[in-house]
């Protein structure tokens, strides 16, 4: 089948539809603009970022009831499995084909630990994604700053649509992730990780300004539960 679906479920959570469906970053229980529960949400593959709480989410919880598949960093993974369901490692530059759908995992200049109560857990390092499903290609960053091989992966993946983090403090903010745009050109450009909580607040029309002066990609903002098909 051509075409998928993208749907935004706040911060960096999103399900993408084709015959199967993938989700990624499902942070939905404490998510304070998350449109679903946890519950609702029965997925074929979990694609997580990075170990932070506010991506590994409701990932074991999902995962064990949808069986689904999941995939990770080594580290993440490593974890996933100590809390008692499956996960799959990857790790930076390498792909995984799944009934059609394609994971590649990316750079991605940020932290990953699993915070426990007065500890971490080893989560590794961060990643993006580069996802081909339903004959389009997306480019998850995850929890990133801007950085030079994003023109890499523009170079070798050519993401018809990328989904940024603009909302600054933990990640880029519209500064960064307006010249990031620059480096993927992509034809659509969804941000995310803003407005979850005030010390992430950002104006997306002031990114949608910036983007669309300077670039011939369009920026789509969305409300949590909204989708687009492409
Ligand atoms: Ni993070
Ligand atoms: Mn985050």
């Amino acid at each position: 089948m051509v075409g998928v679906k993208i749907t935004w479920l706040g911060h960096s959570a999103f399900l993408l539809e084709a015959e199967k469906k993938v989700l990624i970053d499902p942070f939905i229980s404490g998510n304070p603009i998350a449109p679903c529960s946890p519950e609702e949400l029965d997925p074929d593959i979990i694609a997580v970022t990075h170990g932070h709480r506010d991506h590994l989410g409701d990932t074991v919880e999902i995962g064990k009831r949808a069986e689904c598949r999941i995939f990770s960093i080594h580290e993440v993974a490593n974890y996933i499995k100590s809390k008692g369901v499956f996960a799959e490692g990857m790790n930076k530059g390498g792909t995984v084909n799944v009934e059609g759908i394609s994971l590649t995992m990316t750079e991605a200049l940020h932290s990953s630990s699993i915070d426990a109560s007065g500890f971490s857990f080893d989560g590794g390092s961060p990643a993006g994604y580069v996802i081909q499903i339903g004959g389009h290609t997306i480019y998850h960053a995850g929890d990133t700053t801007i950085f030079g091989d994003m023109q890499l992966i523009s170079e070798l993946y050519e993401p018809e649509v990328a989904l940024l983090p603009i909302g600054d403090r933990f990640t880029m903010g519209i500064k960064e992730a307006t010249k990031a745009v620059e480096f993927i050109r992509p034809k659509i450009v969804i941000p995310m990780h803003y407005n979850t909580f005030d010390i992430i607040s950002q104006d997306p029309l002031e990114f949608k300004q910036a983007v669309e002066s300077k670039t011939d990609t369009k920026v789509i903002i969305k409300k949590p539960g909204e989708s687009i098909e492409l």
